[in-house]
């Protein structure tokens, strides 16, 4: 380690420390054990045998310890708790950063045998992955803002996909319609390849709906191999285009990974909205979060409050949350010659159904509609807290006028509850998560005065109406 970087690490704990001390009276050796790490793009203090209690008083002091630590104002340290202790991750100046490399993975011997995607360091140079082999690991959604590393991290699970099996065992398919598929260009020739990496719409559409036959074709003959990998970059861009993509998506996700299809989905908007449907959002249970702009859009990628995904450096920067908790993770940076090292072949081609068969299948397709789908905490939120017609409504919601009035009903049936519970205000939980783990509206109903919450501004007449 070079003199500056120790002296960094030293002086930037030892003020953390200090300010933890000073601000909030918690002391070394009283109150915790200190142990610090010193990472790829991060200085971690882990504070050992910590009282958990003093989690949230420590992240209300997120800004105050920040400027203890030193930072520059871009940057902010990351508050954290991983079941032991209480993590306060100091980022590194970037001139400090160490690059995660493949070459570093394979010297370790990281990278494993089998449909298992080896993506990077943790805080501790532990591995972590993404193993497809655990039934729970089904498809993976990948966000973050622009320059996070989505598609560098997108490329590296393709990568490990063909490194570590046959081609008889797992096949890709890549989506990138949005970019031309020219971060892709290098994978034209690797031989797990099922079909050309897809970059036009149409042929969009026509795999779309090759795939959805497949599943079928899996579903009758119970074949589950070989497992088929549907990594699709800029996402948004082909369910904005695409009338197909939402829905056919959204019955992959349901449906596919008992038939060996997993999706792999890159986009910077993982709201529902954006996903087209919350079916297929809660079906994408494996996320890997990059930098994120706010507390909100990292809650919203997650599904986790609090991960502090806001605080992520970007450039290969992740959280990873799986069946076993939520992780800090450094991804390797894959280059071209990486690619070119993997078992190349002729490319070959899907037969496709025709561009009309393709929008003939989705009706035939077609989920059945006697069951009706669910209703989204958003969409009753708007309904109780601004009174609007049917139309208007099914209109600002983007959906049909019989979802719209289920909608009202819905609302009106909890405005009649509080009513006879002898509530006079309802308040909304703001912002509404929209991927929590449990169903439903969430919603405060606090019983006194104004000091309690805040008011949604648009809300406030109709509230008082109900008062
Ligand atoms: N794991 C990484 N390590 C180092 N640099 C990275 C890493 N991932 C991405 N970068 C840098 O960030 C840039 C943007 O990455 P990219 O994967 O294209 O992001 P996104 O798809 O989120 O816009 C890359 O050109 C690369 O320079
Ligand atoms: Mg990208």
């Amino acid at each position: 380690m070079s003199s500056t970087l120790k002296q960094f690490c030293y002086t930037a704990s030892q003020r953390v420390m200090t300010g933890l001390a000073q601000e909030l009276q918690i002391y070394p050796n009283v109150h915790y054990r200190p142990a610090g790490y010193n990472t790829a793009r991060v200085l971690s203090l882990r504070l050992v045998g910590v009282n958990p209690h003093f989690l949230p008083k420590i992240r209300g002091m997120q800004l105050p310890l920040t400027m203890w630590a030193g930072l520059s104002d871009k940057q902010r340290i990351r508050i954290g708790w991983d079941g032991q202790g209480i993590i306060i991750e100091i980022p590194k100046p970037p001139c400090f950063w160490q690059p995660v490399t493949i070459e570093q993975l394979e010297q370790r011997h990281y990278l494993r045998r089998g449909i298992i995607a080896t993506l990077g360091m943790g805080l501790q140079d532990e591995p972590r992955r993404i193993n497809f082999q655990e039934a729970t690991t089904a498809h993976v959604l990948i966000s973050g803002l622009t320059r996070s590393g989505k598609t560098n991290t997108q490329r590296l699970i393709a990568w490990n996909l063909a490194r570590n099996v046959d081609p008889g065992q797992s096949r890709l398919l890549i989506f990138d319609v949005a970019k031309q598929g020219h971060r892709w260009s290098d994978f034209a020739q690797v031989a797990h390849l099922a079909h050309p990496v897809i970059t036009h719409l149409e042929e969009a559409d026509r795999v779309l709906a090759w795939l959805a036959r497949e599943v079928l074709r899996r579903g009758a003959q119970s074949q589950t191999s070989p497992r088929l990998f549907v990594l699709i970059d800029e996402l948004k861009a082909l369910i904005d285009d695409s009338p197909l993509a939402a829905d056919h998506l959204a019955r992959l996700a349901a449906t596919g990974a008992e038939f060996g299809l997993h999706l792999v989905l890159a986009t910077q908007y993982p709201q529902i909205k954006m996903l087209g449907s919350a079916e297929l959002k809660r079906n994408l249970s494996i996320r890997l979060c990059g930098k994120v702009d706010s507390a909100d859009a990292a809650a919203n990628a997650l599904g986790l409050p609090d991960t502090g995904a806001e605080s992520l450096q970007g450039y290969g920067d992740f959280l990873l949350r799986d069946f076993n908790g939520l992780f800090r993770l450094t991804v390797a940076r894959l280059e071209r010659r990486h690619v070119e090292h993997l078992p190349h072949s002729e490319a070959r081609s899907l037969d496709l159904p025709s561009l009309e068969e393709a929008h003939e299948g989705v009706q035939d397709l077609s989920r059945p509609r006697n069951e009706p789908d669910p209703l989204e905490p958003e969409q009753v939120a708007l309904a109780l807290f601004e009174p609007m017609g049917i139309n208007r409504l099914a209109y600002q919601l983007g959906i049909g006028s019989t979802k719209a009035k289920r909608v009202q009903q819905f609302a009106a049936g909890i405005r009649r509850w509080a009513l006879a519970n002898g509530f006079t205000r309802l308040e909304l939980d703001d912002p509404v998560p929209e991927d929590t783990d449990s169903k439903g509206v969430i919603l405060r109903w606090p019983d006194n005065g104004q000091d309690s919450g805040r008011f949604i501004p648009a809300a406030q007449p109709y509230l008082e109406d109900i008062s």
